[in-house]
């Protein structure tokens, strides 16, 4: 196949591809975006693309995973809510989800005539794999009168067993506006004590019991680097995610979604910006807001990082059962009744 592709082809692509990737510094691999980086991967950008078009393939990107799978193959990018979207309005035969396995199921949840593939089975999450379908019965039964509402990184098998589901971008809206007073909140704990917090500020009087999980990128960052960054750098604007500790979103400048994250540094005039979030997400505002300044501070996710193009591109063309998302039919279909509903009560925008 790659051999076959004309060499302006090539040349074409890596144009495109450098004009995307130029002003990404921040890779973790030490790669550093020219014309001969981006020439050597454009076969492989070339082969993916075309392969989509052959098999009416969709590729989702989460904003996480490698710049050049955003920006040379990916049709949909952004953050957990705007893909299951995407997922739920595919039309394609076959979607490929760059990012990890319960982003991968809430698609084939949402989807369920397409055929889901994940580029690497490893690509967990601390949060997902914190507590499975059983763990929440037993919580049930603690708290029978609750109203179950999980994180949208969770398992499909938590999701059946939830009443609603949530993403970091509509988690204050909808359980301000549930009608329980008790909320059982799994998996991330700290998302619950910043979900508790916020409705505390708004006066809205809730119980938000939780299990144990935590982002093992988010409960990383501290007050202390948060102080120390803001003497080095007067007029710093700290922007963090709802997975952090409490402690952290409270001296931060802005706290949401990595949409909502993005969507704050375009909108606001800052010398400098401190991303508390998985590096990925500056390697896209480097792509779309290059005029901005970022300090170090983001950390990786390792299973974000198991994504590759070849990986990608195997997927595509011939993927190993292992890559294959399968779900039992009863979970799939309990489970989308919790995420449909999450649609139900997401707001307006
Ligand atoms: P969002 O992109 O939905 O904010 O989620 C962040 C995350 O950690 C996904 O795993
Ligand atoms: Fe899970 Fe954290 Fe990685 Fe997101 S960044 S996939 S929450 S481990």
């Amino acid at each position: 196949m790659t051999a076959a592709i004309a060499a302006d082809e090539i040349e074409a692509e890596a144009d495109r591809l450098l004009r995307a990737l130029l002003h990404v510094d921040c890779d973790p691999r030490g790669k550093t975006w020219n014309y001969e980086a981006c020439r050597a991967i454009a076969p492989l950008t070339l082969e993916i693309n075309r392969l989509k078009k052959e098999k009416d393939a969709v590729i989702l990107a989460h904003s996480y995973v490698e710049p050049e799978i955003i920006y040379g193959v990916g049709d949909f990018k952004g953050d957990s809510y705007f893909l299951s979207l995407a997922a739920k309005q595919a039309r394609a035969k076959v979607i490929v989800f760059a990012g990890v396995v319960f982003m991968a199921e809430t698609a084939k949840i949402l989807s369920p005539d397409a055929t889901v593939v994940v580029p690497d089975r490893g690509s967990g999450c601390s949060l997902a794999d914190s507590i499975d379908g059983d763990g929440v019965r037993k919580l049930k039964a603690l708290y029978p009168d609750a109203t179950v509402v999980c994180y949208i990184n969770s398992t499909a098998d938590v999701k059946a067993e939830s009443d609603v589901c949530v993403t970091s971008g509509n988690v204050y809206h909808i359980i301000e506006n549930l009608p329980a007073r008790r909320i059982l909140f799994v998996p991330d704990r700290l998302m619950g004590q910043n979900v508790r917090d916020e409705l505390r500020r708004r006066g809205v009087d809730k119980e938000i019991i939780t299990s144990d999980g935590t982002c093992l990128v988010h409960d990383q960052f501290s007050v202390a680097d948060i102080a120390a960054a803001r003497a080095q750098f007067p007029g710093l604007k700290v922007v963090s995610h709802p997975e952090c500790t409490p402690e952290v979103a409270a001296v931060s400048d802005f706290v949401g979604s990595t949409g909502a994250m993005m969507k704050y540094v375009k909108t606001t005039g800052a010398p400098y910006y401190l991303m508390l979030t998985e590096c990925g997400l500056v390697g896209r505002l480097q792509v779309e807001a290059p005029e901005k300044n970022f300090i170090g501070g983001c950390r990786l996710c390792p299973y974000m990082k198991l994504n590759s193009l070849e990986k990608v591109r195997d997927a595509l063309k011939s993927p190993r059962p292992d890559q294959i998302i399968t779900l039992d039919e009863d979970v799939r279909r309990r489970a989308a009744r919790c995420i449909e509903r999450m649609f139900e009560l997401s707001p307006a925008d």
